[in-house]
């Protein structure tokens, strides 16, 4: 959007006073409280396509949709007119013995698009793989299979932050201080394609991760209930893709040896990786698939898991607990569902065409960035960039999010990788600012500080 357009920003007489109220009042999430001592959260006052205001007016340009949500820029009008829309028939109701329009509708349309049916609700990602793993566990025992209750995840995976979903996740820093807590799934390899010096070892990379699989899979399958996979990117763990081929030979080991895929397209659905779900890309359809985060453009908190005929079958019966019987209170909210049915309007076939034209077009403008002398491994799914430091400084991550905040981009590295994953609607203008912030940003933190280090995980 063109930024001469933006009305004056509201300034509050001290700028930061904000963010002290905020330190004071507000656990912020994913954060060491003590290290805001050095840099006040930023109190952002309104957004206007993918750009953000803060208190002092400064304008910052929203490269990682908010953490991942945002889709169609901040404040897009025709989310905003559903849901004012659908606040003037019902907000919300229980969907227990009740139902109504907009769950109906977007529950029909998910089942249109995946293939995949009877959408249950959640409100977050990690909720939503609850959800799953609790159904793929529930529908074997169904079966009369009770003890196919474990899980696999694969190494490097992030499921979310619930204790369910921490039980599939990898991410030593977010496990650890919970561990007796966790019940853990086993954690296979996964390929990387960085880890490999061409396309043959790349090959001989996923042979080794099935083979993995396959060999665990002819041990533990009795015991064992699902997969939970990231399909394509594994996002938290520092954009780590797969090709499209690994996903196809997970699904037929998991096929033969009779244990359900759950697909986790909580970051990568919607679109993200240039078609409406990452599975697509590989022609599979999981036996679960969650989608969260942008499924309501960012507006409003909703997720969805989307379940095979064979898994609703396991369930319908005249015995009460043989049903799913979870639920949340805001379970299918109207508002959100109506946020959702907006962003499914915006986000059709001609929409995910003209992303791809215009990654493309940002590809060129990022030259910079795949040539830099300090950035490695430089690739793109979609929407998404990435690219890994090398020999990140000590404290990169927090220190670089600092530097790219300041000279007007909302980034944050996780450790040594650096990543865009911007609104659909980023046009020139906002790309180049976040270039230039990129490289500003990139020789403030880097530039005579080269020696090893960024051993510490940041956080995302
Ligand atoms: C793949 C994946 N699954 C689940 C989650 C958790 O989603 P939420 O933060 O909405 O609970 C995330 C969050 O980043 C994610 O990337």
């Amino acid at each position: 959007m063109n930024s001469s357009a933006l009305p004056e920003a509201s300034v509050p007489a001290q700028p930061d006073a904000l963010g002290a109220r905020s330190l004071r009042s507000v656990w912020h999430p994913c954060t060491q409280m003590k290290r805001h001592e050095l840099a006040l959260p930023r109190g952002i006052i309104r957004g206007d396509g993918v750009w953000l205001v803060d208190t002092e007016g400064k304008r910052i340009v929203d490269a990682i949709s908010s953490w991942w949500v945002n889709l169609f820029g901040h404040g897009r009008a025709e989310i905003k007119a559903a849901i004012a829309a659908q606040m003037d028939r019902i907000e919300h109701v229980m969907l227990a013995g009740l139902t109504h329009e907009p769950v109906v509708r977007l529950s029909e349309r998910l089942a249109a698009r995946t293939g995949l049916g009877h959408a249950q609700y959640a409100s977050d990602g990690a909720s939503a793989n609850e959800i799953a793993l609790k159904l793929s566990a529930h529908s074997w025992r169904n079966l009369g299979r009770p003890e196919k209750n474990r899980f696999i995840a694969l190494r490097g995976s992030y499921h979310g932050e619930t204790l369910g979903a921490l039980g599939v996740t990898d991410v030593e820093l977010f496990r650890a201080s919970y561990s007796a807590l966790l019940r853990p799934a086993a954690i296979l390899p996964a390929p990387d394609a960085r880890q490999a010096a061409d396309a043959r070892q790349r090959e001989r990379d996923i042979d080794a991760a099935c083979a993995a699989l396959d060999a665990y899979l002819q041990r533990e399958a009795h015991r064992t209930a699902a997969l939970i996979v990231e399909p394509l990117v594994q996002c938290a763990a520092g954009f780590v893709f797969h090709p499209a081929s690994y996903l196809q030979r997970v699904q037929q080991l998991c096929r033969h040896h009779q244990v359900h895929l759950v697909a986790d397209e909580i970051a990568v659905g919607m679109g993200r990786t240039g078609t409406f779900t990452a599975c697509e890309q590989a022609g599979i359809r999981p036996d679960l698939l969650c989608l969260g985060k942008g499924l309501t453009g960012g507006f409003l908190p909703l997720s969805a898991v989307l379940s095979s005929p064979q898994i609703f079958d396991a369930f319908y019966d005249d015995d009460i607990a043989r049903g799913f019987l979870h639920s949340h209170s805001y379970t299918g909210n109207a508002l959100a569902c109506a946020a959702a049915l907006a962003t499914l309007d915006l986000l059709d076939e001609a929409r995910l065409e003209a992303n791809r034209t215009l990654a493309e077009r940002l590809d060129s403008l990022f030259e910079p960035l795949h040539r830099h002398p300090r950035l490695r491994h430089a690739r793109r799914i979609g929407m998404i960039w990435a690219w890994d430091v090398e020999r990140p400084p000590a404290d990169f991550a927090r220190r670089f999010a600092l530097a790219a905040l300041e000279r007007g981009a909302l980034l944050r590295p996780i450790g040594g990788t650096l990543y865009f994953l911007p609104p659909y609607v980023i046009d020139e203008p906002a790309a180049r600012h976040l270039l230039e912030a990129t490289l500003g940003a990139l020789r403030h933190t880097l530039d005579g500080a080269g020696g090893p280090g960024g051993s510490e995980q940041a956080l995302a």
